[in-house]
């Protein structure tokens, strides 16, 4: 994959990132309350140098990521305003599932973005021959649980399999997509 066509939703673009939206992915990325639920590589961001060599390893990885995988940047369609991320990738340490993950700028919580984005990635997503899709989150997560239920995904257990943690495991299935909560 070299680029991921433009997705569009009611009220959300989703397109590939670019270096250039380092300052505007800081409030998302660099945000403590986002951060702490992300991996290392994150939680280690806190300016836009730092932003720019996080986005820098993504636009270089992306061209090499295993099709539907990939990050993309989430826009609000009425301003331009960079409201989060998304990411599909696959799951360690066998990578044949995929997972789904989201990540809002904290201003940006409480409208429905994430669970807006991650219908229109996961569909998608399914378009590309996906079967199914996963979303993990530690317990206390609640919000992250919360977007998952409400795109539609149901909860399957429990793992210490990825990321030695332990995790709520969460699927979806192309049937499933909008079943959830509006
Ligand atoms: C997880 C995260 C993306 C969820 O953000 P969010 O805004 O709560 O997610 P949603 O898009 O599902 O929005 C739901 C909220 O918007 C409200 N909402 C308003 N309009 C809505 C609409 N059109 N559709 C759905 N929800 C709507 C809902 O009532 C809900 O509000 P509430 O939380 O006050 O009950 C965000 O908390 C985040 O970035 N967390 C840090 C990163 C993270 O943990 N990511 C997941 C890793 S597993």
């Amino acid at each position: 994959m070299t680029s991921t066509p433009e997705l569009r939703t009611d009220r959300l673009i989703i397109r590939d990132w670019d270096i250039s939206d380092a300052p505007a992915a800081l409030p998302v990325y660099g945000a403590e309350q986002v951060a702490r639920w992300l991996t290392p590589e994150i939680r280690a961001v806190h300016d836009v140098e730092a932003m720019r060599s996080v986005l820098h390893a993504w636009v270089e990885a992306q061209p090499n990521l295993v099709p539907p995988a990939g990050r993309w940047a989430v826009v609000r369609r009425e301003d331009g305003l960079l409201v989060g991320g998304l990411s599909l990738r696959q799951l360690p340490p066998y990578e044949e599932d995929f997972e789904l993950s989201w990540h809002l700028r904290p201003d940006a919580w409480g409208y429905g973005y994430a669970t807006e984005a991650g219908r229109r990635i996961s569909a998608w997503a399914f378009d590309q021959g996906i079967e199914e899709l996963f979303a993990v989150a530690r317990p206390k997560n609640t919000r992250a649980i919360a977007t998952a239920r409400r795109i539609g995904m149901e909860w399957v257990g429990e793992t210490e399999k990825y990321y030695d943690s332990r995790l709520q495991v969460f699927r979806i299935r192309p049937a499933d997509l909008g079943r959830g909560a509006p």
